[in-house]
Parts: structure tokens; C-alpha cells; sequence
């Protein structure tokens, strides 16, 4: 299928880059430590912590859900019916208390965390999609 690279030199702590691969969106961020930290902090409150659903790349069954731990890629689809959720970096916590960054979907009230897992509770099911991709280089990725 066709593969879209991306340029992430310039990408900075905490943004968010968007691509289009397959007419879908993907996601490409870079936390930073205090998020890759929190990650330990939600788990208690997911519904699958360990990515143990099928369709998920073996490098997205870890915490982090990435190859490199502050590089995350995920296809910014909500899993429920489709709408793409919105990043909040740094004021999350009106949605999940106590946690400061993830996404979340306006249209019914999905929450992620900052490695897309779904929190319990909320209407979607599994976590966000990760797509197949490999790294080039340190600057380079391809998706797809
Ligand atoms: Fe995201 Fe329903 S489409 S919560």
C-alpha cells in the first residue's frame, strides 16, 4: 500500500504533527518525560493496559505503545464510531483527574492516554489504532 514518510527533525516536546495515510489521519507526537511518566499513572483506570487486543503491532505492546518511547504514532481515529479526538496537552485533567495530557473525543466523550489507550468507562472499546511504520533515520519516518 503507499506509504507516506514524515519529517519529524523539527517536531518539539509536546506537539502534535498530523499525516495523512490510506485517507486516514495519523498522529505523530513527541512527549515528553513528564508524559511518558504519567503513563504509569493511568493505568489502574484502563481498560486494556497492555494492548492485549488483536491488530496491534508487537511494538505496541509496551506501556508506551512505540518504538521509541517519545515518538508516538497513532491513527487519530476514535474507535468508537469515528470521530477524531482532540489533544489536549496540558489540560487534560477536567477530563480524567489527576492526569494532565491524553485526547479526547467531542463527540461522545472517549478518553486516551497519551499512549491512546481507552480510559474504562466511555463508549469507545479498544485502544487507538497503531499503524504498521519504521524508522528511516533519526528524522524520518515511514508510515504504512
Ligand atoms: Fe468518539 Fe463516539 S466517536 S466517543
Amino acid at each position: 500500500g503507499a506509504a507516506v514518510s514524515a519529517d519529524i527533525s523539527k517536531l518539539e516536546d509536546g506537539q502534535l504533527i498530523r499525516v495523512e495515510w490510506r485517507g486516514r489521519p495519523v498522529w505523530i507526537v513527541k512527549r515528553t518525560e513528564e508524559m511518558l511518566a504519567q503513563l504509569a499513572d493511568t493505568e489502574n483506570r484502563l481498560r486494556d493496559p497492555g494492548s492485549k487486543e488483536p491488530q496491534q503491532p508487537a511494538y505496541a505492546q509496551n506501556r508506551h505503545r512505540s518504538i521509541k518511547p517519545e515518538i508516538f504514532i497513532a491513527v487519530g481515529i476514535c474507535t468508537h464510531l469515528g470521530c477524531s479526538p482532540t489533544y489536549l496537552p496540558s489540560d487534560f485533567a477536567a477530563q480524567v483527574e489527576g492526569i494532565r495530557s491524553g485526547f479526547f473525543c467531542p463527540c461522545h466523550g472517549s478518553r486516551f492516554d497519551m499512549a491512546g489507550r481507552v480510559f474504562q468507562n466511555v463508549p469507545a472499546p479498544t485502544n487507538l489504532m497503531i499503524p504498521p511504520y519504521m524508522f528511516i533515520d533519526d528524522n524520518t519516518v515511514l508510515i504504512g
